[in-house]
This record gives structure tokens, C-alpha cells and sequence, in this order.
């Protein structure tokens, strides 16, 4: 492919944020020497770190820079310091994904064999899941109206059809890259949200993805399904608080949250990048950070932002020989930091050039 510049902003946020940040830096600096490309970061505040600097999670400026990026590298934001302070770090990381209109979050699990053994399930049934979640990211009763009286509180739930629509365009477009399969959670049989959200799915798959095959599922059935044959699975996709809930139980199916990254997608406009994991205050600035969440964080930039398929294709195999040679950090039980285990991904990433 050709050369290409790309401006990148980072948000290093806080506790483990920023160490995991610079290494999705050095291995995209690594990349960009292999394969001729130019990426240039640009760091702004967000979350605690813009609090005790500015006084605000989300400043004006870091805000207007993510909408102009090419793409957006998150850390993780939050932490004690902040907890009861009357802005809260978390704010910034909601306000960011609505002024730049993520409304489709993605996080992919694979489960390789020297993971299994480290999964709460039985290695049997968690070995070989390749799935990715959608959750639409904008919508739904977290954006709801809410109230409250003394004796009586509500949250609203509204989803539009094109909110609906968009979401469900991009699940299928992503399962036939893969293998073909979409499963639809709602709770149809009692929310009429839901009942929305089947029908405009349903209609979605008929008129343009027909060739794909279409699953529906009910939430609370899908919760005992997700840990009772994982391997089913290859795009789910969900609205947002579903999403929320599911995507968590997913997380805990591979080992460790230290290596699961996101993307949140919106319709023109820079995507955003980050691990799932949060700031990890118990280990942060002690170089005991798993890197990996936020390198392969990086390579779905890559993949979804800049269609530079064959860039994250050797992240995503440096990572898969790395984590299989053993050279992990400690939270794999291993004996590598944050910076020797991103070291051994750069390693191989030369080594497979
Ligand atoms: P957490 O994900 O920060 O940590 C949970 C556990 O996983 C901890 O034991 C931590 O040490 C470990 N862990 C997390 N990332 C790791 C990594 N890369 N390598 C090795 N171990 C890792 O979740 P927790 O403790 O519930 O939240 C801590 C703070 O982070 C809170 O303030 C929370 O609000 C915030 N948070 C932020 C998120 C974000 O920025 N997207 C997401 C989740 C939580
Ligand atoms: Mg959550």
C-alpha cells in the first residue's frame, strides 16, 4: 500500500492510561517504519488529568482536536482520587463519545489455546470462541430522560429506527468479513424498544444482507447461552445497556481484561480506540500494566480508521506469537513489565518482516 500520514490524538488519561498509551505509540511507530507511514500524536487531557488541571473531564480543546484527528487513542480514565469530587473523570469519556458520534461500539474476544487455560470455563468450551460484540453506543435508556420524586424514580428508554438501522448495517457488514452469522439480543417479549429493534433488524437483513444468517436472541436466555457454548457466536449485536451487560461477561471468558480492546465507530468521523479495561489504580505506575488490550486497540485503528488491513494483521500475529512464547506480564503470570512486554511485541513484529 501506499505511504500515508495520519494525525493521532492521544488521551493518556489516567492511572494505567498513559502506560499503556505509549506503547500503542512505539508499536505504531514500529509500523510506520516497517511499512512507510507517517503517524504523528498529538496528547490531550481528558478525564482526572484534565480535572486537576482545568477543572473539567472533557476541556473544549481536546474535544475539538478528537473531532479533527484521523483517530482518537484512549488510556483509561477514573480513579479513587476523583471518587465524590463533583466532576467526575468518567463524564469526560460519555461526553467524548457523544460529541464525536460513536454510536457503535466493537469488541472482538478470541480465545487462543494458551488462554483457555487461564479462563474461569472449562478449556473445552472457551477454546477457539472468535466473536465480536456491536453495542450501540448513543441510544437507550443510559440517554434517556430520567426523573425522580421522593417515592418514585424512571429511566426512559427510546430508540429511533435509523439509530436501529445504522447499528445493525454495520454488525452485518462485519459478519461477512467473517463467518457469516449474526445473533440479535433484545427482550422482545416484553420491551417495546425491543420489539423495534427486532423488526427494523429483521427487515435490515431481508432487503440488504440477505445471504448473511439472522439469529434472534433474548437477553436472559443469551446470558446462559454465552457461558454454556460460547463457540456458537460470531457477531452479536445489542443496544446499549444489553451491550453493557454482555460485553463484560464476554470479557471474563479469555483471562485477563488486560488484553481486550474496543473500538467505538461512528458514521464519517474519527473512531476511537481503547482497551476495555479502566485505570487500574492497584497497579498503576509500577510498569505492571498488561500493553496488549491497548496495542490490539490500536490495530483496529488501523483496520477500521485506515484500512491498513495488512498493518494490523501483523500487530494482531506479533501479539498471538508473543503471548504464546510466554513473554507476558504478570496479570498472565509471567514475569514481564509494561515496557519489556511491549518491547517483545515490536520484537515481533520485526521479526515477522
Ligand atoms: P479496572 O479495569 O481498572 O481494573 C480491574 C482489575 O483488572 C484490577 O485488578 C486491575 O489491576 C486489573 N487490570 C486492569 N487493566 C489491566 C491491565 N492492562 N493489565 C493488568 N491488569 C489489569 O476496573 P476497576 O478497578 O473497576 O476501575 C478502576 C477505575 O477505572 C475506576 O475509576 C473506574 O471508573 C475506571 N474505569 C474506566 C474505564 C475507561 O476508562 N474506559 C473502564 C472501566 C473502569
Ligand atoms: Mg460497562
Amino acid at each position: 500500500a501506499a505511504a500515508r500520514a495520519f494525525n493521532i490524538v492521544v488521551l493518556p488519561g489516567d492511572g494505567v492510561g498513559p502506560e499503556v498509551a505509549l506503547a500503542a505509540q512505539r508499536v505504531l511507530t514500529c509500523i510506520g517504519d516497517i511499512y512507510g507511514h507517517r503517524f504523528d500524536f498529538t496528547e490531550h487531557l481528558i478525564g482526572g488529568a484534565a480535572i486537576d488541571a482545568v477543572g473539567e473531564s472533557l476541556p473544549e480543546e481536546t474535544k475539538a482536536a478528537c473531532i479533527a484527528s484521523d483517530a482518537v487513542l484512549l488510556g483509561a480514565v477514573g480513579g479513587p482520587k476523583w471518587d465524590g469530587a463533583p466532576v467526575r473523570p468518567e463524564q469526560g469519556l460519555l461526553a467524548i463519545r457523544k460529541a464525536m458520534g460513536l454510536y457503535a461500539n466493537l469488541r472482538p474476544l478470541q480465545v487462543s489455546p494458551v488462554l483457555a487455560h487461564r479462563s474461569p470455563l472449562k478449556k473445552e468450551i472457551v477454546e477457539g470462541v472468535d466473536l465480536i460484540v456491536f453495542r450501540e453506543l448513543t441510544s437507550g435508556v443510559y440517554f434517556g430522560e430520567r426523573t425522580r420524586t421522593e417515592t418514585s424514580a424512571s429511566d426512559l428508554c427510546v430508540y429511533t429506527v435509523e439509530e436501529i438501522e445504522r447499528v445493525a448495517r454495520a454488525a452485518f457488514q462485519a459478519a461477512e468479513q467473517r463467518r457469516g452469522k449474526v445473533t440479535s439480543v433484545d427482550k422482545a417479549n416484553v420491551m417495546e424498544t425491543s420489539r423495534l429493534w427486532r423488526e427494523v433488524v429483521t427487515r435490515i437483513h431481508a432487503e440488504e444482507y440477505p445471504q448473511i444468517t439472522l439469529e434472534h436472541a433474548l437477553v436472559d436466555s443469551m446470558a446462559m447461552h454465552l457461558i454454556r457454548k460460547p463457540r456458537d457466536y460470531d457477531v452479536i449485536l445489542t443496544e446499549n445497556m444489553f451491550g453493557d451487560i454482555l460485553s463484560d461477561e464476554i470479557s471474563v471468558l479469555g483471562g485477563s481484561i488486560g488484553l481486550l480492546p474496543s473500538a467505538s465507530l461512528g458514521a464519517n468521523g474519527p473512531g476511537l480506540f481503547e482497551p476495555i479495561h479502566g485505570s487500574a489504580p492497584d497497579i498503576a505506575g509500577q510498569d505492571l500494566a498488561n500493553p496488549v488490550g491497548m496495542v490490539l486497540s490500536a490495530a483496529m485503528m488501523l483496520r477500521h480508521s485506515f484500512q491498513l488491513e495488512d498493518e494490523a494483521d501483523s500487530i494482531e500475529a506479533a501479539v498471538a506469537a508473543v503471548l504464546a512464547s510466554g513473554a507476558v506480564t504478570a496479570d498472565l503470570g509471567g514475569a514481564l513489565g509494561t515496557v519489556s512486554a511491549t518491547r517483545a511485541i515490536v520484537d515481533a513484529i520485526r521479526a515477522i518482516h
